[in-house]
């Protein structure tokens, strides 16, 4: 894998935020996901039969602090599958996951995890939302304390102006910053990410992957990223895994990407290998698309 030791290590944005290690350092070993009773129509006994679904198989990943990685592939293969155990929201079936040698049983504030549908509780203000986490994760923090960090955070996604609003008075590209900003309130060693831009115009899109670049820069946590987008993986990540079809899905190959940073995406097809790793991404990606269809069409 790639290494991050050049890269400084991270500073906290917050004097009042504890000053534990601050990234993390990942590892999948053999890790399996089987869905215990799939129901699915049998077309000879047109009657549902139950049986297990392999999701996952034999899934190995090294991921150094302070890396940035994506995952991409075929949709279904189990991407989000994955970033949930990471997450702690669910467990392997076989394998392990450990974060700085410690196994992921739970969620926990060590990983923060920004969603593709927001998550944002409609109820509370921008400034509410981040808050409510950080006091969650750090309840002996004392108010003031909460808020400066709140504001840290509010300023860092640019949202300075906008504390006080409420998630439907928002657009999608700034309920998203508000995801990413309580993602990185509670000061986690790792930041997940499920295709946090997918639902976005294209414009927004950039804009904020150039945000989360800034942020990557200043913050240099370890980052998991999904996404379904070459030119974002290119533009963002120190590598991209690409994962094949599921059922069973596996991961193909780790693919590095050397290119200096800070990024420019106006330069990013200048970089040397840039056009070879689009292409085997491309080739990758058709590859396993064509395969799901064809294996939907055969059924
Ligand atoms: N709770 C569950 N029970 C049974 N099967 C499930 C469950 N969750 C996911 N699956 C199946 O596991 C496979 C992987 O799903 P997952 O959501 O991880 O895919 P994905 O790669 O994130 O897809 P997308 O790119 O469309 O978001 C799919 O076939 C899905 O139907
Ligand atoms: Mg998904």
């Amino acid at each position: 894998m790639h290494s991050s030791e050049t890269l400084s290590p991270a500073t906290p944005l917050s004097p009042a935020q504890p000053t534990a290690q601050l990234t993390a350092q990942l590892s999948l070993q053999q890790v399996s996901k089987v869905f215990p009773g799939r129901d699915r129509w049998s077309d000879k006994l047109l009657k549902r039969t139950s049986r297990p679904f392999v999701a996952l198989d034999d899934i190995n990943l090294e991921v150094k602090a302070g890396t940035f990685v994506s995952i991409i592939g075929p949709s279904g293969c189990g991407k989000s599958t994955l970033l949930n155990m990471i997450a702690g929201l669910s467990q392997p079936t076989t394998g392990t996951i450990t974060l700085n040698d410690h196994p992921v049983v739970t969620p926990g504030p060590d990983r923060g995890v920004v969603f593709q549908n927001y998550a944002l509780m409609p109820w509370m203000t921008v400034a509410e939302n981040i808050r409510f986490a950080v006091e969650t994760v750090y309840p002996q923090m004392s108010i003031v304390q909460q808020k400066s960090i709140v504001q840290d955070y509010i300023g860092l996604v640019g949202l300075g102006g906008a504390e006080s609003k409420h998630p439907h008075e928002l657009s999608g590209g700034m309920k998203q910053r508000v995801g990413i900003a309580r993602a990185l309130a509670i000061n986690p060693q790792i930041l997940l990410m499920d295709e946090p831009f997918g639902a976005l115009d294209a414009l927004t899109r950039g804009f904020l992957q150039d945000e989360v670049e800034r942020i990557w820069e200043q913050e240099r946590k370890t980052v998991i990223l999904i996404t379904h987008s070459i030119e974002e993986a290119l533009l963002l990540s120190d590598q991209i895994v690409m994962m094949t079809r599921g059922p069973a899905a596996r991961i193909a190959q780790v693919l590095e990407v050397p290119f200096p940073r800070p990024r420019k995406r106006e330069e990013l097809d200048q970089y040397p290998g840039y056009h070879s790793l689009k292409a085997a991404m491309e080739h990758h990606l058709s590859c396993e698309t064509r395969a799901v269809e064809e294996s939907r069409i055969r059924r």
